[in-house]
């Protein structure tokens, strides 16, 4: 178990090489050049009292509780401003300084309410420890005076309150938000005694900018800010270092806890990935781990219109093993397959393919990152050798360039996005690509240099537009192709594109950019110096998003910006473990570590250590498998903590897949819309309550540890090792760790990986093998890991999904900062107070063509279905183009999305949909019809019912 306080050394480290020594209290001291006198204090276990500082924010120097003499210097500076210097000999115990920090002390607490036994921050509370430390005894001024003691609080947020009675004006929040978050929406309003601080002029917190990260509340000193799960459930009494199970940052969490109880999440200060940061959803929106929804025990039903009943684990996993061995037995071994998830961790992910392919004997099994980054996977090892990305998140502080495309990292990836920011102020500049004017366009303190908002469809055509200027106006970096390209390829590549037909101004023509835009961005990235580029979903969701990553590519190593800290291509994985999912063999041609399945040797290997025989043929993808069963030829499903009939696109299709097979088997947290089609229910278990690992962006293995016991009685791993046994195949793992042990066992990349060793170094980036035991930060340093890098030629094909007459505008989906993908967890928070409904974003023009006002219904209609959503009225997107969320499972987004797809990876084209939007009364028959539907699959028998 951990400890709940970490050491605070007041002010960040020095990266200085060089040092100096000094005397702090007659021990002599040494420490790097421009430590400030407090943390080389600290550092060697003296403690100086404080309480505007952290090490966590640049000193600020403002409560004058740190002072000190100096020898043969006047006056008592503060140490956290002032930095060491050789040869100082330091007091931070003398009587002046003590009557000193009394008397600042005295007037911080004549000004603040007493009530210390009651206060939730008791026992966790800096003014508290200070009064202690300076040995405050009494108080000579009274309340009678002017005072801040009646001061309303604030509980707008739903996640932590703001009682300013108690705020010492410190700012500790103000600068977290600046500094750490990169929002701005605190300041310290007034001057003076009248000085406070305020979100916005007037406004509550909710009201405000605020992104409720809780920066602020962290940082905060006393119980001004906080908590409100600890005011409920009180002070934390031991803590755990997990990692987030949200988006692919992989921010690491100490979970405090009381017993079995979060009292809080609080972003870990030595989580490399987060550096001690973090977004809403992780540090708040944990409560679905505990909410009445969550289904505890199996369920079985012989047909989808039955009610479910619930039954034992035993009889459920006999009764699923007997279903796929008579459904093998009729159909043949290929009429059933598994899909993994991307929220589940690496060894669960690994056994669900294991289990497919030793267990039902054949390889079709596949991940949600079908439906995300299949294209990063292709498009990265074609070029690179690699299927992911080439950083780690630290680089980004060394980038003067960064490209932003088909991604809105404030929203999808929000810790990422604040480092990001971060940088930006420091004055990297900003290339923004993307139909739409994400936030990061324009936010405090941050401007992007060029926004191009592309018609949605056309990322191809202008990142080889982007290509042409750097290889027609001589901005190649010829000395990295030359000695890590293949040249003839390369030489085929400028060919290409320098003809005319991919110039910016060809391409101006249809891609709604300024031919002189696209130049100016192409010559900032090619000469801007270090250009990093970061990708999300914009880019590979399209029927060309294989291509498009290697447009990338391209870029990347024809300005050389490849192989060291601050470039790179980047790509923003959208769950917690997509990589992972794609590294552990979930994809039907690769076993894990993207060896393809026709590999003897590899094929060779597991079949030793798995004690069967594996075959050598591709399996079906998830489209293939939903097209089998509307051909009947595939009948069952087991889908592990994925929920396909609401991320998958084409809705229609995915229904009648699901509805023609015999037995689908989900497991989850909740029953989600596709257990609507499901006969067997296995409940899963939460990230709270597992051991294992996640694989963020950046290749970042790192721990999930187990804070509870699973509710349902069993962890997602136990629950497959189960199923396996009753279809005669035994898995035999006594612990994850033994699970991992065999990915690296198997796994070239995974070689050096071991629980020991997360344990030891905390996280560890692959590969990680006997050339680099502790793992590889930055891929493709001195050369790339296919031998020479690949320039792919990216001829443009716009997609079949064209506007027409009847379909005149394109739609386009993403995420919002406050839900997570298919909403099933954050819909179940307090989250839903920024996010109540998915809502149609439209152009203020297009709008008023057809007459639809703000919070209208729209019946939105596509060539593959209708729906209906209410009208948000902005410029933020384009005329012709229209954008909507797809959290809300009554929003049915995804029944107008069509079944075009990636041409390499079958990556569904998520992001160009050609629509109509016409008002309309509500929701459309078809939503009402599911919704009704749905109700009806969900019910649950009651005992009688079931002895009937
Ligand atoms: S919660 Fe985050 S965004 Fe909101 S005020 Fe605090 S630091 Fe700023
Ligand atoms: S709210 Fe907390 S952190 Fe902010 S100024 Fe007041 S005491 Fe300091
Ligand atoms: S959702 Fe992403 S950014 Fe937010 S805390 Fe979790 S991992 Fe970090
Ligand atoms: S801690 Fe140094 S002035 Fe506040």
């Amino acid at each position: 178990m951990g400890l709940i306080h970490e050491t605070d050394y007041g002010t960040k480290p020095s990266a200085s090489a060089k040092t100096v020594t000094l005397a702090i209290d007659g021990t002599k001291i040494e420490v790097a050049e421009g430590t400030s006198i407090m943390r080389a204090a600290m550092e060697a276990g003296i403690q100086v009292p404080k309480l505007c500082a952290t090490d966590t924010l640049d000193a600020f120097g403002s409560c004058r509780l740190c002072l000190v003499e100096i020898q043969g210097r006047n006056g008592t500076p503060a140490s956290c401003t002032t930095p060491v210097a050789e040869g100082l000999v330091v007091s931070t115990q003398t009587p002046r300084l003590k009557q000193l920090r009394r008397g600042v002390m005295e007037l911080y607490i004549s000004d603040h309410p007493l009530d210390c036994l009651t206060c939730a921050a008791n026992g966790d509370c800096e003014l508290q420890d200070m009064a202690g430390a300076v040995g405050l005894r009494e108080v000579r001024y009274g309340y009678e005076g002017e005072n801040h003691l009646g001061l309303a609080k604030d509980e707008s947020n739903p996640y932590f309150t703001f009682d300013s009675s108690k705020c010492i004006a410190c700012s500790r929040c103000v600068r977290a938000c600046e500094e750490t978050q990169g929002t701005f929406a605190l300041t310290i309003e007034g001057r003076g005694f009248g000085s406070r601080v305020s979100a916005g002029a007037g406004e509550t917190f909710l009201e405000s900018d605020c992104v409720s990260c809780g920066a602020c509340v962290q940082a905060c000193p006393t119980a001004t800010l906080t908590e409100k799960s600890v005011i409920e459930i009180g002070q934390p009494e031991h803590s755990v270092v997990t990692t987030c199970a949200y988006c692919g940052v992989g921010c690491s969490f100490k979970a405090e806890m009381r017993g079995e109880e979060v009292v809080r999440m609080v972003p870990y200060k030595d989580g490399k990935a987060n550096r001690g940061h973090s977004c809403v959803k992780g540090r708040f929106a944990w409560g679905y781990a505990t909410h009445k929804d969550r289904i505890l025990n199996p369920m079985i039903r012989a047909k989808i219109t039955d009610p479910w009943r619930e039954v034992s684990w035993d009889e459920a996993l006999a009764y699923a093993a007997s279903e796929f061995k008579r459904i093998q037995a009729k159909y043949g071994r290929n009429a059933v397959g598994g899909i993994t998830s991307s929220r589940c961790t690496n060894e669960e992910t690994y056994l669900v393919q294991k289990l497919v392919r030793a267990g039902f004997g054949n390889n079709n099994v596949d991940t949600c990152a079908r439906v995300c980054h299949s294209p990063t996977g292709y498009g990265l090892s074609t070029t690179y050798g690699t299927s992911a990305g080439t950083q780690d998140f630290d680089s980004v502080e060394h980038a003067d360039v960064v490209v932003v495309i088909g991604a809105n990292p404030t929203d999808g990836h929000p810790v990422f996005a604040s480092r990001l920011k971060k940088r930006l102020r420091e004055g990297a500049k900003l290339i923004v690509i993307d139909p739409r004017r994400i936030d990061l366009v324009r936010t405090p303190h941050v401007e992007a240099a060029h926004h191009l908002p592309l018609r949605p469809g056309t990322n191809v055509a202008i990142l080889t537009a982007l290509a042409h200027v750097i290889v027609t106006e001589g901005l190649v970096d010829e000395a990295f192709v030359r000695a890590n390209c293949d040249l003839a390829e390369f030489n085929r590549w400028a060919a290409f594109v320098a003809e005319e037909r991919n110039s910016p101004e060809e391409v101006a023509k249809f891609a709604g950019v300024a031919a002189e835009t696209i130049r100016e961005a192409a010559r900032l990235y090619a000469t801007g110096g270090n250009a990093a580029i970061y990708y999300g979903l914009g880019v590979t969701e399209h029927s060309q998003g294989s291509t498009s990553v290697m447009a990338i590519a391209n870029l990347a190593m024809a300005t050389g910006n490849i192989g060291r800290p601050g470039v790179g291509v980047n790509p923003l994985r959208g769950q917690n473990n997509v990589q992972g999912a794609c590294d552990m063999g979930s994809f039907p041609h690769e076993l894990s570590g993207y060896r393809h399945v026709s590999d003897n040797g590899a094929r060779a290997m597991f079949e030793s250590l798995w004690g069967v025989t594996l075959d050598k043929e591709p399996g079906l993808r998830i489209p293939n498998m939903l097209d089998a069963a509307v051909d009947g030829a595939f009948k069952g499903l087991y889908i592990q903590g994925e929920d396909i009939l609401q991320s998958d696109p084409d809705t229609h299709h995915v229904a009648a897949g699901l509805a023609a097979m015999e037995c689908v088997i989900v497991q989850d947290l909740f029953l989600n819309e596709t257990a609507n089609y499901a006969h067997i229910f296995l409940p899963g278990s939460t990230f709270l309550e597992k051991d294992g690992t996640f694989t963020n962006a950046e290749r970042r293995i790192q721990r999930v540890r187990k804070v509870m016991a699973p509710r349902n009685g069993l962890g997602d791993w136990e629950v497959t090792l189960a199923f396996a046994k009753a279809l005669g195949f035994t898995m035999d793992y006594a612990h994850p760790g033994e699970i991992m042990d065999e990915i690296a066992a198997v796994t070239p990349t995974f070689k050096g990986m071991s629980y020991a060793k997360l344990d030891e170094l905390g996280s560890v980036q692959w590969p990680c093998n006997d050339k680099a035991p502790e793992g590889t930060p930055v891929m493709h340093i001195g050369g790339f890991v296919r031998g020479k890098g690949r320039f792919m030629i990216t001829e443009y094909v716009a997609t079949d999904e064209r506007v027409g007459p009847r379909f005149p505008l394109l739609l386009t989906t993403g995420r919002i900062l406050s839900q997570y993908n298919v909403g099933a967890q954050t819909r179940r928070t307090a989250n839903v107070v920024w996010h109540e409904e998915d809502r149609l974003e439209i152009n203020p023009h297009d709008a008023e063509e057809r007459g639809i006002r703000d919070g209208d219904w729209v019946a939105v209609r596509s060539r593959a279905g209708e729906t209906a959503l209410r009208a948000l009225i902005t410029d933020r997107v384009a005329a012709g183009v229209v954008y909507t969320t797809f959290h809300h499972p009554d929003t049915q987004a995804n029944v107008v999305t069509t079944d075009y797809s990636d041409w390499a990876t079958n990556c569904p084209e998520y992001k160009v949909t050609a629509v109509q939007c016409m008002p309309s009364n509500g929701p459309s028959d078809w939503q009402t019809r599911y919704r009704e539907h749905a109700d009806q699959s969900r019910r649950i028998a009651k005992p009688a019912e079931v002895a009937e």
